[in-house]
């Protein structure tokens, strides 16, 4: 079944809580500029008038930095016992140099609670935020599926003799069968399921890798994505190396539709494809398992430079908390956040880095104004 046009950033729609009973989402807002982004995906959710309870947490640099917590005990199983969906800002603080929280908890919420697709759709709202010549709205209308639970990810490896000159560091690429498969068949699903904003289906799925250096890795992906590919003659299966990819994303972005690939290149390709987008301030995300409670966070992090001064662009954390809103099935809702956000970038009623005047608040207050009174 396909969802219908005009909407974007949409995840797969699976409802899992009796109908009538309100949504419960828990805010970590986080670190930097998570702490000013955050709020204002929440005034917007209200604006929206979506029937959810939000219960907020202090996770993060701060916290960890007065009594040492991380994630307290039991954390990651209070939110899948309590909580249809999480809202997450960003982590990541100077004063922090090893990152250990930023490791334990967004890391931790991927790993342990197993959310392993991390969608990261690619649209742009307004040809003025594209850096490419002559492109349209149209022409940047593409999903990443990002394998979000192996790879280099998984801190297996070690070092050996450190601080000595034979100091050895070694940090393992892990693919299993199953992680691989999985990611795969999401990412055909995923394909099936979504139309593009002009309401076309989606019809090519695209598996970047980089199996020409690395042979095992890639082997498994490679014969994975064929045997998948196979039971979906509908869609057309594509590859390109990784490297090729780049090379094509700022050339033509117009041929993508559906990527799929590893963590680590997904992370990577998607701050370029949050380039085509006007920056990572427009960036959404979400980590999903299909039926579990799954976490939704902008694609951009904490940007510690930026923080406290009212400047960063609230936008991307606005359509995160949209796609988590379809994700719950608040399709209504969806729909105004996304049009009032447009509406906003084709006004210009923006932060500076897409080209507008506003503060993160006033932005962010603007949208919520634009959906509550039209
Ligand atoms: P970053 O995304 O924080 O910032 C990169 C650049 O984009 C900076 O110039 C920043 O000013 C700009 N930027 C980012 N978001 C913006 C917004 N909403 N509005 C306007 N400009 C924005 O990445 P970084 O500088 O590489 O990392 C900073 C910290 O964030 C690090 O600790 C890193 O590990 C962490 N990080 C966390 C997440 C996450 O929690 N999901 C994601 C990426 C980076
Ligand atoms: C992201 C971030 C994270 C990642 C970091 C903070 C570990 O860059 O969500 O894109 O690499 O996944
Ligand atoms: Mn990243």
């Amino acid at each position: 079944m396909k969802i219908a046009p005009k909407r974007f950033l949409s995840p797969i729609v699976l409802p899992f809580s009796p109908v009538g009973q309100k949504k419960r989402i828990a805010i970590i807002p986080g670190d930097g500029i998570g702490k000013e982004v955050i709020p204002e995906a929440v005034k917007v959710i209200a604006a929206a008038g979506a029937e959810v309870e939000t219960a907020q947490f202090d996770w993060g640099a701060d916290r960890y930095l007065a009594d040492g917590i991380t994630v307290p005990p039991d954390g990651f199983a209070m939110l899948e016992r309590d909580f249809d969906a999480i809202l997450v800002g960003a982590f990541g603080d100077p004063r922090v140099k090893t990152n250990i929280h930023a490791k334990e908890i967004l890391l931790g919420m991927r790993f342990k609670m197993d959310l392993y697709a991390n969608v990261r759709p690619v649209r742009l709202l307004d040809a003025a935020l594209c850096p490419l010549k002559g492109i349209e709205p149209k022409d940047v209308d593409f999903a990443v599926i990002r394998e979000n639970t192996e790879g280099v990810y998984t801190d297996a490896g070690g070092v050996f003799k450190q601080g000595t000159p034979d100091e050895i560091a070694v940090q393992e690429d892990i693919n299993t069968r199953k992680g691989v498969e999985r990611i795969i068949r999401f990412a055909f699903e995923y394909c099936e399921r979504h139309t593009k904003i002009d309401g076309s289906p989606r019809n090519r799925v695209l598996m970047c890798d980089k199996s020409n250096a690395m042979t095992y890795a890639g082997g498994l992906w490679q014969r994975v994505f064929r045997e998948v590919g196979g039971e979906h003659p509908q869609i057309k299966s594509e590859h390109m190396y990784v490297d090729a990819l780049c090379m094509q994303m700022v050339r033509d972005p117009r041929p993508f539709d559906v990527i799929v690939t590893n963590n680590m290149f997904g992370d990577i390709i998607t701050d370029l494809a949050a380039g085509l987008q006007g920056g990572l301030g427009m960036a959404a995300s979400g980590n999903i398992h299909p039926g579990k409670t799954s976490m939704f966070e902008p694609v951009h992090g904490s940007a510690p430079l930026i923080a406290g001064k009212n400047i960063a662009n609230p936008f991307g954390a606005i359509l995160t908390a949209a796609m988590m809103l379809r994700h719950l099935g608040f399709d209504g809702q969806t729909d105004r956040i996304e049009a009032a956000v447009l509406e906003a970038v084709r006004q210009k009623k923006t932060t500076q880095d897409v080209g507008g005047a506003l503060g993160t608040r006033e932005a962010g207050e603007w949208v919520a104004k634009k959906i509550s009174h039209g």
